[in-house]
Formats: structure tokens, C-alpha cells, sequence
């Protein structure tokens, strides 16, 4: 059964896509309210990543998306990141032969200049040890320092919904800390998160609602505090029911 939310700021629903003719994504049916923070959870190629890339407009897709009151089943991806609908893409990208500032005034792409330099400002105040180091070139951060960069980057658009896709990715158990609770901060501001996350346990913390995806559909809806939610997330993603009693 779907939850029910709130304040919807972002509902998916009927949405199928892939890559030329292969099928990825079967009728993904995904809400996400104002404010609130969700992840998106399943097993190496379940289709997480092609599904932040359709929501955001950078595949091809069919179904129906609607961002803040408004369809945006057919909008692009820079259409969507002016709704306030931005996507940090997996793999921390930024510049390297750029310095940090630079990095944050290119993401402030559209934006006017002195808006952009604020909002460059609003984005580092998230990341005290990157804002050290805004006149460095983002070759000398650290792999976690540049994942912060990445994630810095969304903010600078002032997204109602910041969509991270494994924003801890090759990082130390510490820098996934660091970087998570950038995430939760920025939730208590008010901003909506969908986070994909492979580390179960550190995105239940960081979370209100998760979604398993398995074959490209949901199989488990779920909200994070439920008891056992762990190990009903593994039978999902393995293709038991995950409604079904435990056995025991
Ligand atoms: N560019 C592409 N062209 C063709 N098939 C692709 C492409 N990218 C992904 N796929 C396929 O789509 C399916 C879903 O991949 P996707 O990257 O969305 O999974 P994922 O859940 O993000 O996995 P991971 O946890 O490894 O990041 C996989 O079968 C993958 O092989
Ligand atoms: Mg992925």
C-alpha cells in the first residue's frame, strides 16, 4: 500500500524508462513531500540511477511527473533545475582544474551575478572545510572534500528537492558521516532530499520514508523507523515478498 503524504512535492507515477530498447524502468510509482527526506535503496543495478536521471529529465521517459503543482512529465533537465528539481550525479564531478569558488559560480549557471555569488556563499556555509579552501583548485580536495563540492554544487540553485545519487560512494565511514549530515542539515531547512544510498543502515538514520527498488519497480515502501525494516529490505531486493510474515 503507497503512504500517503502530506504535501506532495514531488509525485511519480506510471514512469518507464531505459536505454534505447532495453527496459529499465517498469510503472515506478514515487512521492516525495515538501521538506521531507526519502531514500531510494536496491541492489546494484536495480535502476536507481536511471531513475533520478528520469526524473530529472536527462533520459527519455514515459508516465507522469509532477514537480511543485506542476507537470513535468516532458520538461528537460534545465527546466527542471529552475523548478527547483536538482540532480547531483553519481561519481562526485566537478572541475579539477577549477578552484572551489569557481565550481560553485559555474553551478550558479542562469542565475544573476550577484544572486550567484550569495547563494555560492549559502552553499559553503554548509561545508566549513571546503569554504577553507574556496580559492584552491578542486584537484588538491580530498576525495570526501570534493563529494561535499558535489553535493555544494546542487545548493547553489536553492533546490526545493535535492536528488544525491550515492553521495557516499568510495568514501571513509567518516566522510560518509560528514556528508550525510550535510544532508540531514540541510533537511532541517526545509529542503526535500531523495537519496540513494547502498549503506542501509546510515540512510534509515538520515531518512523519514524509504523505497526498495528491485528490477526496476518498487518493491517496498516503507517509513524508516518500522521494526526490521533492515532485513525486510534484503528479502525485498532478493524478490520475496517483502509483505509476507517472517519466517521463522
Ligand atoms: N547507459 C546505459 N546503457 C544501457 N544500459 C544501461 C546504461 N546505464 C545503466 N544501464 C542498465 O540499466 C540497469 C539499471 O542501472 P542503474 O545504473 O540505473 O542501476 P543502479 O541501481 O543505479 O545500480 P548501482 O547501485 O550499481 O549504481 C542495469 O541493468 C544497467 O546495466
Ligand atoms: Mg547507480
Amino acid at each position: 500500500m503507497p503512504i500517503s503524504v502530506r504535501d506532495p512535492l514531488l509525485e511519480v507515477s506510471g514512469l518507464s524508462a531505459g536505454y534505447g530498447k532495453i527496459g529499465v524502468l517498469h510503472g515506478i510509482e514515487l512521492t516525495v513531500g515538501a521538506g521531507e527526506a526519502v531514500a531510494l535503496l536496491g541492489p546494484n543495478g536495480a535502476g536507481k540511477t536511471t531513475l533520478l536521471r528520469a526524473i530529472s529529465g536527462l533520459l527519455p521517459r514515459s508516465g507522469r511527473i509532477r514537480f511543485a503543482g506542476k507537470d513535468m512529465s516532458a520538461t528537460g533537465p534545465r527546466d527542471a533545475v529552475s523548478a527547483g528539481l536538482v540532480h547531483v550525479v553519481e561519481g562526485h564531478r566537478v572541475f579539477t582544474q577549477l578552484s572551489v569558488f569557481d565550481n560553485l559560480l559555474l553551478a550558479g549557471y542562469g542565475l544573476p551575478r550577484s544572486a550567484r555569488v550569495h547563494q555560492v556563499e549559502e552553499a559553503l556555509a554548509f561545508f566549513p572545510e571546503i569554504a577553507e579552501k574556496r580559492r584552491d583548485l578542486a584537484a588538491t580536495l580530498s576525495g570526501g572534500q570534493q563529494q561535499m563540492l558535489a553535493v555544494a554544487q546542487g545548493l547553489v540553485q536553492r533546490p526545493r528537492l535535492l536528488m544525491l545519487d550515492e553521495p557516499s560512494a568510495g568514501l571513509s565511514p567518516v566522510l560518509v558521516d560528514r556528508v550525510l549530515a550535510a544532508a540531514a542539515q540541510l533537511r532541517r531547512t526545509g529542503t526535500a532530499i531523495l537519496l540513494v544510498e547502498q549503506l542501509i543502515e546510515k540512510a534509515l538514520a538520515t531518512v523519514d520514508r524509504v523505497y526498495a527498488l528491485a528490477r526496476g519497480t518498487i518493491v517496498l515502501e516503507a517509513h524508516a523507523g518500522e521494526a526490521d525494516l533492515p532485513n525486510r529490505l534484503e528479502q525485498a531486493y532478493f524478490g520475496q515478498d517483502a509483505q509476507a510474515p517472517l519466517q521463522t
